[in-house]
Formats: C-alpha cells, sequence, structure tokens
C-alpha cells in the first residue's frame, strides 16, 4: 500500500494537477461534432495528440485519465500515449468504468456499470501502463425529490466494490460520485447533496474496510443548477464547497480533485481560486487541485477546428489555459 500512497501523493504534486482525457467514444464523438469536427476513430486519436502531445504540458500535469482506446494508441510522435506520457513524469490513469444506466429501483436516476470483469481489466490496464484509475458515479439533483437514498446507497457500495479491486490489482481509485449541475436547484441544496452523498460514499468505504490513503475523491463543486437563473460568486460557491467537504470527507484520504462538470471554462478558474483560498484559510486537511476535461479543452477545441493547421494555436490557448488553472492553485 505504500506505494499506491506515494502514486496518488504525486498526483497532487505543487501546481499541478489532471487532465481528464476519459471520454467514452460515445461523449468524445459528441465533443467533436459540438464544435462541428467530423468523427472517426482517427479523428479521436488526432483530438487526444492535440491534448497530449503537446509540448509543455508536464510543467502542470502530474496524471491524465486516459478511455481504454487510447491506452493503445500512438501520438503523432509514434509512441504510446501512455509511454509519451510517462517519459514526461505525467502518469498515465483509466477510466474503469463503462458508463451508467437507468436503476431498476428509480428510473430517473442512474447507476454505473463495469464490476463485473473489473479484476481481468485491470490487469490489462496495468500492463499497457495505466498507474490510477477512475469510476464515476452520477448523482441527479430534483427538487427534494431526486437523489433518492436508493441511488446514491447502491452507487456507493459499487465504488466501494471497484475500490477494493483497483487496490488489489496495485493501482490508485479516484472515486468520482459526480453530482450534477443540471436544474432548478439552489446551492444550498447542491452543497446539501454532496454532502449526503460523500457521507454515504466514505461510510460504505468504511463498512468495506478500504485503506482510505491511497483513495482520491474527484467531486462537483457547490453550485446552483443550470436552470436556476442564479449565478453563485466563486466567494460563495467556495464558502459552501468546502464547508460540504469538512463535513463528509476523513482528513485520511490522499487528496481531493474537482471536475469542472459544464462550468465555463473561467468560472471552473475563478472557482477553483477561491476554493484554493478558503482550504487554506481554515486549514483543510487535504491536498486540492483539478481534474477537468472541459474546462481545460473548450477553448483549445474551438481554435482546432479538426486542421492541423490550427494546432499551434489551439495548443497555444491550452497551455495557456493550464496556466491559469494552475495558478489558481495558489
Ligand atoms: P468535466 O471536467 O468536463 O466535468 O470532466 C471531468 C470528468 O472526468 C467527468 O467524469
Amino acid at each position: 500500500m505504500a506505494d499506491l500512497i506515494q502514486i496518488a501523493r504525486s498526483l497532487f504534486a505543487p501546481g499541478k494537477g489532471i487532465l481528464a482525457a476519459d471520454e467514452s467514444v460515445h461523449s468524445a464523438t459528441a465533443r467533436l461534432a459540438s464544435h462541428g469536427i467530423p468523427t472517426s476513430e482517427e479523428m479521436r486519436r488526432q483530438y487526444r495528440d492535440l491534448f497530449l502531445g503537446a509540448p509543455g504540458i508536464e510543467q502542470y500535469l502530474s496524471g491524465v485519465i486516459l478511455f481504454s482506446e487510447t491506452l493503445l494508441e500512438k501520438g503523432n510522435d509514434h509512441k504510446l500515449f501512455p509511454t509519451s506520457l510517462s517519459a514526461r513524469g505525467i502518469l498515465p490513469g483509466i477510466k474503469v468504468d463503462l458508463g451508467t444506466e437507468p436503476m431498476s429501483a428509480s428510473l430517473e436516476e442512474l447507476i454505473t456499470q463495469g464490476l463485473i470483469d473489473l479484476p481481468e481489466r485491470l490487469v490489462k490496464y496495468k500492463k499497457q501502463g495505466a498507474a490510477f484509475t477512475k469510476w464515476r458515479a452520477v448523482v441527479r439533483i430534483d427538487g427534494d425529490h431526486l437523489p433518492t437514498a436508493t441511488a446514491v446507497h447502491e452507487n456507493a457500495k459499487r465504488l466501494a466494490s471497484y475500490v477494493k479491486e483497483v487496490q488489489m490489482a496495485g493501482l490508485v481509485p479516484i472515486v468520482e460520485p459526480e453530482v450534477l449541475l443540471e436544474g432548478k436547484h439552489s446551492r444550498s441544496r447542491s452543497r446539501a447533496v454532496i454532502e449526503t452523498t460523500l457521507g454515504t460514499v466514505f461510510s460504505v468505504l468504511e463498512e468495506h474496510a478500504v485503506d482510505r490513503a491511497s483513495v482520491i475523491l474527484k467531486t462537483s463543486m457547490a453550485l446552483s443548477g443550470s436552470e436556476s437563473g442564479k449565478k453563485d460568486t466563486p466567494a460563495e460557491v467556495a464558502e459552501d464547497t468546502i464547508a460540504a467537504l469538512m463535513q463528509s470527507v476523513p482528513r485520511q484520504v490522499a487528496g481531493i480533485v474537482f471536475l469542472s462538470g459544464g462550468q465555463t471554462t473561467e468560472q471552473a478558474t475563478d472557482n477553483l481560486a477561491a476554493i484554493s483560498q478558503k482550504a487554506k484559510e481554515v486549514h483543510a486537511p487535504w491536498p486540492l487541485t483539478f481534474s477537468y476535461a472541459r474546462a481545460l479543452q473548450e477553448e483549445a477545441l474551438t481554435l482546432w477546428k479538426g486542421k492541423e493547421e490550427n494546432v499551434p494555436a489551439a495548443r497555444a490557448v491550452y497551455l495557456a489555459r493550464l496556466a491559469k488553472v494552475s495558478a489558481a492553485l495558489g
């Protein structure tokens, strides 16, 4: 376990964070299509290369979460992506859940799939160079009616089984119970749901006697719902996010990373800065950093348009964004 703790801690190297480049084929297709970029396996490879092959990312990234397809692909430098990332001191990680499906007990809510053949897949991913893993559960807010306790608990149980398998395979687990931004809810409802969700996840992990010291939490920030008509200030987000985390996350975890979850690039950067500042003020016990997908990619995708001649300009805005997000850590 000592090795795992060290790997987990190295993801929190000062000024560095994680790029989530683990969109499934379905999500990557939708992401590219939303920028008018035609999609194919080769375009997805070029999309990955835009972000993973950019010179200088090692100054800001301690790790990258990959999708299984990318583990086996080569960048434009003709090296396998995990090999070239490792050579630059960036740890390759892998998304190991297989996505979500409606829960039979509550059809408006989702349960995450992927436990059945997980041990075999973990052995394979480790051989292919992965050092850490991610499992995403989804928690939807709808008034006081969702999430149901059953959905939160069932997802927490699967997260605990995932953590056990991953630690046994010698890999670091990131547990991601994402509380969605979509909805009309208030920021205080978001805070309460984050608190309950994380409280449930960590109590179920404890029941499963999981070693928490190598577990990384990936969480949403406490935000007013995207259809609430309310725009939170970074100070408000920081106040409620840190309060929820202090209430529900054991001090023993290796650290906490944030997802951007549909916030604009600027919001995700400014909110991270306020949260980092607040965490210092209250002497929060865990290191914090980012694990963003959309907030690190959007500006670059807008410029890239799937065209080789736009790669330098797209990479320049991506590097500039990485610098700003890194600076937000304080
Ligand atoms: P976003 O930062 O785009 O939310 O993606 C992070 C992630 O890994 C969601 O699972």
